[in-house]
């Protein structure tokens, strides 16, 4: 099996492409080479998510043209890894026949063997979850990279069970990753010549390292890789309103290479569906933490999540998401129709009683309102200038460059001399619904 090609395709979240990137690296430790070219692999894993069904139905729908790459080429191995691979477990092993190996999201240490176990002519499995494994001292391939920005996982796991969701069940107990060794790698991103790195965890608020008696929260680890050079930006994801500290945005206020930009998802308006989602805040102290980030920051992007048509949602606590997202002013949002998820509080205990075309329509009025707050936030920055950090060039043409301002928004304008991983600072002249459009100054 060794001098074999691995192929990896990720759905899902930053913290899946994350972890490809560690899975990457494990299988080259193993002896094993990486392709781009799905074609030429030999074995092709695909990282899964099952925050929503639609997502596992992707995944599903994939696995058929896997059976049809395989009919072509026996001798390929296809392995199912992630979120996906944890909830159903050897289930589907008898469901999937195409699959030969499954592992879990704490299982990608033990890849080599799975490999030399489905080699043997055996299916392999492990999801077995842990409550310490943090791939620490793995230094990720930079697998699919633009060479300027990258992933650093400094979380896992999440043990704030909201109601909808799977993620402590697939992922596990929460545990934060040694201090040291995320700086390490932001060092050497650096000195690689990234420029721009986005810290992860599912709730990356709640981080917290004890090494010799003393104790380091989100804040202090922010600070150290903000440390590592001006020139290298931070960002971070996922922040819960529930443990987002004014140290945080004090430290944030403090260094320019933080980016000012936090996603914060509220999930919905109303108090009654927060506490039924279980979320640990009300409308009102989710407002009090976006009026503190405005005051500490005034130039903060906020963006959010948000969920429509939770079980026992009413037209009222509808409105009240549309009221506070009026409120806020959401510089952007990813928005959901609500999927129930099987072993969920949710599916455990409420019935999914909002009808289909409900979802939909509130969901659509979701939708329609931010197009509507992410068309003011642009039209606000017409006439500024900005610092952009040069990413490559645009995909529709050779002519632009594409990079993005602090705030996370994609600027686009005419090529200069510079190259990728420069920072120009660029004055915005119009922008579309994506995208702000400019020229270096
Ligand atoms: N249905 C719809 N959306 C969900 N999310 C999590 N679970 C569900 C679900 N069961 C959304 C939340 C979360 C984002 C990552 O996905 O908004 O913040
Ligand atoms: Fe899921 Fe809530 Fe944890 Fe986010 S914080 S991963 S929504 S349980």
């Amino acid at each position: 099996m060794k001098n074999k090609k691995f192929f990896i395709e990720t759905y899902g979240c930053q913290m899946n492409f994350s972890d490809s990137e560690i899975v990457a690296s494990i299988l080259e430790e193993g002896g094993f080479g990486s392709t781009k070219d799905i074609m030429d692999a030999d074995m092709i894993f695909i990282n899964t998510c099952s925050i929503r069904d639609n997502a596992e139905q992707r995944v599903r729908k994939r696995l058929e043209y896997m059976q049809f790459l395989k009919k072509k080429n026996p001798g390929l191995v296809i392995g199912m890894l992630g979120c996906m691979a944890e909830r159903l477990k050897t289930q589907l092993l008898e469901e999937e026949q195409v699959l030969d190996l499954i592992a879990g999201p704490d299982s990608y240490r033990d890849l080599p063997r799975l490999m030399a176990e489905v080699e043997s002519g055996r299916k392999a499995v492990n999801t077995l979850l842990s409550i310490e494994e943090t791939y620490a001292d793995i230094s990720p391939v930079r697998y699919d990279s633009n060479g300027i920005s990258a992933f650093i996982s400094i979380m896992r796991g999440c043990e704030n069970y909201c109601a909808y969701c799977v993620v402590p069940y697939v992922r596990g107990q929460e545990r934060s990753r040694d201090g040291i060794s995320i700086t390490q790698e932001a060092e050497t991103l650096f000195h690689r010549g990234f420029r721009e790195v986005t810290l992860l965890g599912q709730n990356v608020n709640s981080y917290q390292w004890i090494q010799d008696g003393t104790k380091t929260a989100f804040a202090g680890l922010l600070e150290k890789v903000a440390q590592v050079n001006p020139l290298l930006r931070i960002r971070f994801a996922t922040s819960h309103p529930k443990d987002l500290s004014d140290e945080l945005l004090q430290t944030m206020a403090r260094y320019k290479n933080i980016c000012k930009a936090i996603h914060l998802p509220v999930q919905s308006g109303s108090t009654s569906i927060l506490d039924h989602m279980n979320r640990g805040y009300t409308r009102d102290q989710y407002l009090e933490r976006t009026t503190a980030i405005r005051s500490f920051l005034p130039d903060c992007a906020i963006s959010t999540d948000i969920i429509a048509g939770f079980c026992d949602e009413t037209e009222e606590d509808h409105k009240e998401t549309l009221s506070l997202m009026e409120q806020v002013g959401f510089d952007y949002a990813y928005m959901f129709r609500y999927s129930e998820r099987p072993e969920t509080l949710a599916a455990d205990r409420y019935k999914d009683n909002v009808p289909a075309e409900i979802k939909d329509r509130r969901l659509r009025e979701i939708i329609d309102l931010q197009q509507k707050l992410s068309y003011q936030s642009n039209k606000k920055d017409v006439g500024k200038t900005v610092e952009v950090l040069i990413e490559s060039f645009s995909k529709r043409s050779d002519e632009f460059f594409s990079g993005r301002n602090s705030q996370n928004k994609v600027v686009i304008f005419p090529v200069t001399s510079n190259n990728p991983g420069d920072y120009v600072r660029v004055k915005i002249n119009r922008f579309t619904s994506a995208t702000l459009i400019g020229e270096v100054i």
